[in-house]
């Protein structure tokens, strides 16, 4: 098969990227995004900024964009991120009541999954939640105020908005087996399933540097998969898109079987977050790159 999407549904997989709804009207940019793309993340438009902007005002207009977009175009959504300490409005970061946090966090969930209903294919319920070096959560409104048990609190929350959607732990920097962050998600994940808490996959965000991913990689996606779990790779960059670091991070997704896909974190190198790296696949002016041949060719190792 010719295409990303193509190539990765050969192995039952898709091929993601986040999307801008602002940059949907850029024709060179939506062109790509529907030859080669069957899964999209909003970069920004379903954040708690975004989305609930102040107590119970919800505006899901820029989201609706992409998910209509997604609906015409036959592409499966990704939801990122219903529960983060980043992008979140000064509204909810000053609460310091329990009762009221958890209420708040709660309707958020509840109110954004049941507008997306049937929508999306998974949803990333809580982002980055754990700390850098650590076993341990960072500290946030959330952990500071509600403590250990927001994570589970979410997820539980999350199964009964929208039962048939996957729920995802979401983070960066845990691509590394013996890295402790690895292991601090690796526990909650494996105390989730032994005490039945609703949680279906995690996404590795895959922000790389130019040398790829850890030696490591495939034998940490190995051993979440094992925890009973699909693994997906959400939000993949590689500094300066080495040809080799990507064939390498595709074929560590490739040969495992639980992991459900790769979403790259924008389209061409113009779109992406890390200016002046050149991160992705296409250049600015839309051409492929050589890691685009070389993405194209891992997936066909599947
Ligand atoms: O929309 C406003 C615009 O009105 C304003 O004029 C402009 C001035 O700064 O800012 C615009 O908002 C920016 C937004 O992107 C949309 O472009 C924010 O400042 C900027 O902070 C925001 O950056 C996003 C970042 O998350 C925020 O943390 C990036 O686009 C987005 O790629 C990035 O994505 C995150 C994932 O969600 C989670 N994992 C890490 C990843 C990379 O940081």
């Amino acid at each position: 098969a010719g295409t990303l999407g193509a190539q990765a549904a050969a192995s039952g997989r898709y091929f993601g990227t986040a999307v801008a709804a602002g940059k949907l009207g850029d024709s060179t940019y939506s062109t790509i995004l529907d030859r080669e793309f069957n899964m999209i993340t909003p970069e920004n438009e379903m954040k708690w900024d975004t989305i609930e902007p102040s107590r119970g005002s919800f505006n899901f207009g820029p989201a609706d964009q992409i998910v209509n977009h997604a609906q015409a175009h036959g592409q499966r959504m990704r939801g990122h991120t219903l529960v983060w300490h980043s992008q979140l409005p000064g509204w909810v970061s000053g609460i310091n009541d329990p009762n009221t946090l958890r209420s708040v966090m709660d309707n958020h969930i509840t109110t954004e999954m049941t507008h997306y209903k049937g929508k999306i294919y998974a949803w990333d319920v809580v982002n980055e939640a754990f700390a850098d070096g650590s076993t341990q959560h960072r500290s946030s409104v959330f952990q500071n105020v509600l403590g250990n048990g927001f994570i589970e609190e979410a997820f539980r929350t999350a199964r009964t908005a929208d039962p048939n959607a996957k729920l995802c732990y979401n983070d960066y920097n845990i691509e590394n087996w013996t890295d402790a962050k690895t292991q601090g998600v690796y526990a909650m994940v494996k105390d989730f399933k032994a005490r039945g808490v609703p949680i279906d996959c995690v996404g590795f965000q895959s922000h790389f540097g130019s040398g790829g991913p850890p030696a490591s990689f495939q034998t940490t996606l190995s051993n979440f998969a094992a925890l009973g779990v699909d693994v997906q790779l959400t939000e993949l960059d590689i500094a300066q898109a080495p040809a080799t670091a990507y064939s390498n991070t595709v074929k560590a997704c490739v040969n495992i079987s639980r992991c459900a896909g790769i979403t790259v974190w924008g389209i061409r190198d113009s779109d992406s977050w890390r200016s002046g790296e050149n991160p992705l696949l296409f250049d600015g002016g839309g051409n492929k790159k050589p890691a685009y041949d070389a993405v194209l060719s891992a997936l066909g190792s599947g």
